[in-house]
């Protein structure tokens, strides 16, 4: 597959920031696409406004990232949606390892981040809004082309009728194909059975801070 993907790479330069049919322009970090393109201070800023939304205080370390790109499945003609984009390390992980731009859509709920990731990830797709909204907030033609929803939200910290209403949400957009999380929780981050879910632990690496895993959960036979 990997080869597959970096004969189609795409060198496509063009920005596009979905918000409700509006560009959006990124103002509020006090950082340009110059810097460095992790911005872990934007990162840290909003960790620091918001912990729980956020769920960590650094983004995914480039271990964490390369093996969520590992676990990534999908047909040429596929979409990945990454739900919870932040600053946009994983995003672009997914593009070294040969994602086309076109075929990759980010949904991020921060604006300065949005903002942040149209600035810094050119041709794909980024969409500001709530992942609870998907079916509504994917723009047409991508919602059933989705090969792979990697969801980087931390449900783990939700109640079980929050944790749903994501699932829910991916279900709709992904019908039948799950969904890949990365948790730093040692365990299944959630209660896999009672959502109708198969959790497989796909990855481990100690090399993020914290320890974290990739999980792939899959809608029980
Ligand atoms: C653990 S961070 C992951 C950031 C990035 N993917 C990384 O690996 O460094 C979680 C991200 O999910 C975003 N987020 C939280 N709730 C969200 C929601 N309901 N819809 C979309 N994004 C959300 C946060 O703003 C934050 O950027």
């Amino acid at each position: 597959m990997h080869a597959a993907l970096l004969q189609e790479r795409n060198k496509s330069d063009s920005i596009m920031t979905v918000k409700a049919g509006t560009q959006t322009s990124f103002d509020e970090a006090n950082a340009t696409a110059s810097d460095s393109t992790s911005n872990a201070w934007l990162f840290f800023k909003r960790w620091l406004a918001n912990p729980l939304e956020m769920g960590s205080i650094v983004p995914s370390s480039p271990a964490l990232c390369r093996r969520v790109l590992r676990a990534v499945r999908r047909a040429p003609d596929e979409f990945v949606l990454e739900l919870g984009a932040g600053t946009g390390v994983i995003s672009r992980a997914l593009l070294e390892g040969g994602i086309p731009p076109e075929k990759l859509a980010v949904v991020e709920i921060v604006p300065s981040m949005a903002a942040w990731l149209g600035e810094t990830l050119p041709g794909t797709n980024v969409i500001e809004g709530d992942a609870r909204d998907l079916p509504s907030l994917l723009p047409p033609g991508l919602a059933g082309r989705v090969g792979t929803v990697i969801c980087g939200i931390p449900l783990v910290l939700l109640p079980l009728a929050e944790q749903r209403r994501f699932i829910t949400a991916m279900q709709a957009v992904a019908p039948g194909r799950g969904f890949l999380h990365y948790s730093y929780c040692v365990t299944s981050p959630l209660p896999a059975a009672k959502h109708g879910l198969t959790a497989k632990r796909e990855a481990w690496t100690p090399l993020n801070f914290p320890p974290a895993s990739v999980w792939r959960y899959t809608p029980q036979a």
